[in-house]
This record gives C-alpha cells, structure tokens and sequence, in this order.
C-alpha cells in the first residue's frame, strides 16, 4: 500500500479514526478549517472551499487518495439550509475537480441514510429505492451521489461511498440527529439527566466506529471490478431506539435517567429507515461487523475513559 493520502475535515467525528488507522500503512496528512484533535501525522489547516488552495495542498504532499469527511450534518443543517448545501455540494465539487486536474487515484466520500424519505419506505431498505430526502443535509448527500455515479461512469474518476447511519464513537458528533447515541454514554458515564431530542421507540440503524472506518479502508482498498455499483453502498450494524440504548447502558451499570422531549430532530429522524439492507456491501467486498450493540457501548465507554 503506502500511498499519500490526504483527509479533509479531520476535525469531525470520523476524522481520528481514520487518520489512526489509515497511518498505520500510509503516509496521512490530516486537514480541516480548525484542530480539535491531536493527530499521529501532519495536520494543515485547509478550508475545501479553497480550490486553489487545496490543489497547491495535493501538489506539494504530493497526495494519490483523498478521504473527503467535511461536511454539515443534518440537524444542524436545518438552521442555515443555504450554507448546508454550498458547504456540502462545494466541497464535493471542488474535491472532485482539484482530483481530476491533478490525476488523484481514489476518493472516499461518506454518504448518509439522510438520502431515504418516507417515499424509501422505512423497513430493511435496499440500496436502490425511491428518494426523497426531507433535509438540506439530505439533499446535498444525495445530489452528490448522483455527481458520484456520474464522475464513476464517465470514467474521469474513482469515488467509493458509504451511507452511513448513526456512527457510535468516543468523540462527539455535533448537529447530527443520531448524536444521541453518544451523548447518553456521556450521560450514563457522568450520572447525568439525559434530555433526549427522539421520541423513546424512534429506532434507527447504528454501527461501532470502527467498523465503519473498517468498511470504509476495505471498500478502498478491493479492486474495482469488485464494485456491482457505482454509487454509495448501505452500510449498517445494528438498530437501535433511545430507550433501549438507555438499557443496554443501565445494564452495563451506568444508572441514569432521560427525559424523553421530541423536537424536530424526532421529525427528521422519523423520514429516515428504522433498518436497513447492506447485504449488497457485504457479498461484494466481504465485509461484515464486528460490534454489536453491548459490545459497541461496552468499547466505547472504555473508550472514552482511557
Ligand atoms: N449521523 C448523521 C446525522 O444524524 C446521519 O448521517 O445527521
């Protein structure tokens, strides 16, 4: 392996995971406009709205993969639809144009179950169904989806996707609908009152952190005639409502207690699916997770306090 490998927006959520392991093997350079994060390798700060400036960061690091995480979330989204959708659409395009200049091999772009609407339907969604997404967050997701297939079927160049669901971590998400699943660990941890933003039984697909970056390194790393598709494959692990992520905590021995007070997030949550079919990532790059829900909860709240 060994390539040079740019990350834009290695401030977020994803950004440290990716940045841990993908250095194990490469040489990373971790970016975004501001450093949360200490990082193993070399952070620069770069705002992906600066095309020239990011094309001057390609050449002098001489980059061959790019891992393109910035983006505005969905919650947060909703409170400046306009700057959701230039930060997420322009971002896209300017990683996409700056790798067609300049040659980039690969590009990972994270996609989202934000693209399915009510229309998707709600039960075990397969990768390829109606949508129409209710979000600004949503809609910028999905436009770029379609920029991505059609950059991959014009051959000019090589974008790999994951929709992902809610991403369970030690680091905190910020403006997503799905945050709750991190901050009640949080909670359970600081024997805190939870004010939950989902109703109590609103289900949605999660997964381990790590098995997303897994499945995102992996889907990198198969060749290309592995791939049946040429827009962003489902990914999922488990599936999870607040109140019964409440208990899988409590039953690890962290007592707390939530409040239970929907707001539009619940609303927002309510369009996306309560499961979804990734079956079709997992025979084409023979992927399967490895956390399940205790364990999940379990590995984090270590996690969080090592
Ligand atoms: N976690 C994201 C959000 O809640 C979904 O991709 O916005």
């Amino acid at each position: 392996m060994n390539n040079n490998i740019l990350i834009i927006g290695a401030s977020g959520q994803l950004g440290k995971y990716f940045v841990d392991k993908l250095s194990l093997n490469n040489n990373v350079i971790a970016s975004d406009i501001s450093s949360s994060n200490e990082f193993k390798c070399k952070f620069i700060f770069l705002d992906v709205l600066d095309i020239d400036n990011l094309k001057s960061v390609i050449l002098k690091y001489k980059i061959e993969i790019i891992y393109n995480l910035a983006a505005i979330l969905s919650a947060k989204g909703e409170k400046d639809p306009n700057k959701t959708w230039n930060l997420n659409t322009e971002s896209f395009l300017n990683v996409a144009n700056a790798s067609i200049e300049l040659g980039i091999k690969k590009i990972f772009w994270p996609s989202s179950i934000a693209v399915f609407g009510l229309n998707s339907g709600l039960e075990f969604v397969k990768n390829d169904v109606p949508m129409l997404p209710s979000t600004m967050y949503g809609i910028s997701k999905l436009s770029c989806e379609k920029l991505m297939y059609y950059y991959n079927i014009k051959n000019v160049l090589d974008i790999r996707s994951l929709r992902f669901p809610g991403i369970v971590s030690a680091s905190k998400p910020g403006g997503g609908t799905t945050d709750y699943i991190v901050e009640m660990l949080y909670s359970g941890l600081n024997k805190e009152k939870y004010i939950c933003s989902l109703k109590k039984n609103r289900t949605l697909p999660m997964i381990h952190i790590n098995d997303s970056v897994d499945a995102a390194i992996q889907l990198m790393n198969v060749e290309k005639k592995c791939l049946s598709i040429k827009y962003p494959y489902n990914i999922t692990s488990f599936n999870m409502s607040p109140d019964q992520w409440k208990q899988v905590i409590n039953d690890l021995g962290y007592k707390f207690d939530v409040d239970y007070m929907p707001d539009f997030r619940d609303n927002i949550a309510k369009s996306w699916p309560k499961t979804i079919d990734d079956n079709q990532l997992r025979n084409d790059i023979s992927w399967k997770p490895k956390y399940n829900s205790l364990v999940t909860a379990e590995s984090i709240l270590k996690s969080i306090q090592s």
